[in-house]
């Protein structure tokens, strides 16, 4: 059956410019380190996007007709890719902690191969060792989304896939990681590798693309989040000056601390409750989950001036998590570079006390 996605349930339009920045802006300082890959992951391939990567893993690795068992929550843009790929997709059920509820998984007797992605939500843990030691020990191949934790100190799955750009201050930027234990990475990371186009064809392609655009030849594309054209772009070299040049371990503090200052100034706020209290040792956080008591509360920040992102497009299932979380669970910022000021303004306008 075609996947369709519900429609977005707010338009960023009809609010006020947010008063200031869901992502990172600040250049690194030039005396940066080489980003370390995280244990168990045998080979790290340079690439533009998560999705294309996922759409690299879809097609190369899966193949068309490979049954996937995908999170009920999720943005488009993790989807698609396996949609272009021709996977037989299926959505797993999650509990109110962005755990895996993979109980569907284990019963599926299965006739052909299966992959599951599993996703460490906005950078926390979500109890991927364990689910990926389960779902591997049944035979599945195992891809972890790390989209929202670039900096995980260990993969679990056979394949890792990081979007850079939710981390540093850049316009594209990811990483695919192929596992130490799988016989043959070395061969999947030349695949990879030639899977990419050379940095020249890749612009000529692009210019024609633009080009296209301007006077009006292209046809739209099939899809909402992926540009089929630019699947197999390189990583920019912008992006990758930029990795190098950064300070790894202070992006890590710095989230952490102003993860750790949002959780205890909107503990008991009015508008909501964090999602997570406490964050674990080695958890980097993309952004600050806030869950909402009620469907006003987005409007109400939104109109306040407050930048927000919430999935609201999800593909159909059975979900009641999911549903729930559409309309009411808001991402926050909590980049390194807000300021004390910021963080005073975001804590005030959710109805929250600065605790020092
Ligand atoms: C969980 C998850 N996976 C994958 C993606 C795709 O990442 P990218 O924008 O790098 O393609 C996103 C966000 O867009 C995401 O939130």
């Amino acid at each position: 059956m075609p996947i369709t996605f519900s429609p977005p349930l707010a338009d960023a339009r009809d609010f006020p410019a947010p008063g200031l920045s869901m992502l990172p802006t600040r250049p690194g300082a030039a005396h940066g380190s080489a980003r370390t890959a995280p244990r168990g992951a045998g080979a790290v391939v340079p690439m533009s996007l998560a999705r294309h990567a996922l759409a690299f893993i879809g097609t190369a690795v899966l193949g068309a007709g490979c049954r996937v068992w995908l999170p009920a929550y999720h943005c488009p843009a993790l989807v698609e890719p396996f949609i272009w790929a021709g996977c037989d997709i299926d959505f797993y059920p999650l509990n109110a902690d962005l755990t895996p509820e993979l109980s569907a998984l284990t019963d599926d007797h299965r006739d052909r191969p299966a992959a599951c992605v599993l996703v460490r939500y906005f950078g926390l843990d979500c109890a991927v060792e364990r689910s990926a030691g389960q779902l591997r020990a049944a035979g599945y191949t195992v891809i972890e989304d790390l989209a929202h934790a670039a900096h995980a100190p260990a993969l679990f799955g056979d394949y890792g896939v990081t979007s850079l750009w939710k981390f540093y201050p850049v316009q594209d930027g990811a990483e695919l990681l192929i596992a130490s234990h799988l016989p043959d990475f070395d061969r999947l990371r030349a695949a990879a590798r030639a899977w990419l186009l050379p940095p020249l064809r890749w612009q000529a392609l692009h210019l024609k693309q633009r080009l296209g655009q301007k006077f009006g030849s292209r046809r739209p594309g099939n899809f909402r989040y992926l540009q089929e054209h630019r699947l197999r772009a390189p990583m920019s070299r912008r992006t990758a000056g930029e990795l190098i040049r950064h300070d790894h371990g202070a992006l890590a503090a710095r989230r952490r601390a102003n993860f750790r200052a949002l959780s205890a100034a909107l503990a008991g706020a009015e508008i909501g409750t964090p999602l997570f209290g406490e964050l674990g040792e080695s958890e980097v956080p993309y952004i600050f989950p806030l869950l909402l008591h009620d469907n006003d509360g987005f409007g109400q920040l939104r109109n306040a001036g407050i930048p927000l992102y919430r999935w609201e497009e999800l593909a159909a299932s059975g979900c009641a998590v999911s549903r729930r979380y559409r309309s009411r669970l808001v991402q926050l910022p909590c980049h390194q570079d807000l300021t004390a000021a910021n963080m005073a303004f975001l804590i005030n306008s959710c109805g929250g006390k600065a605790r020092t």
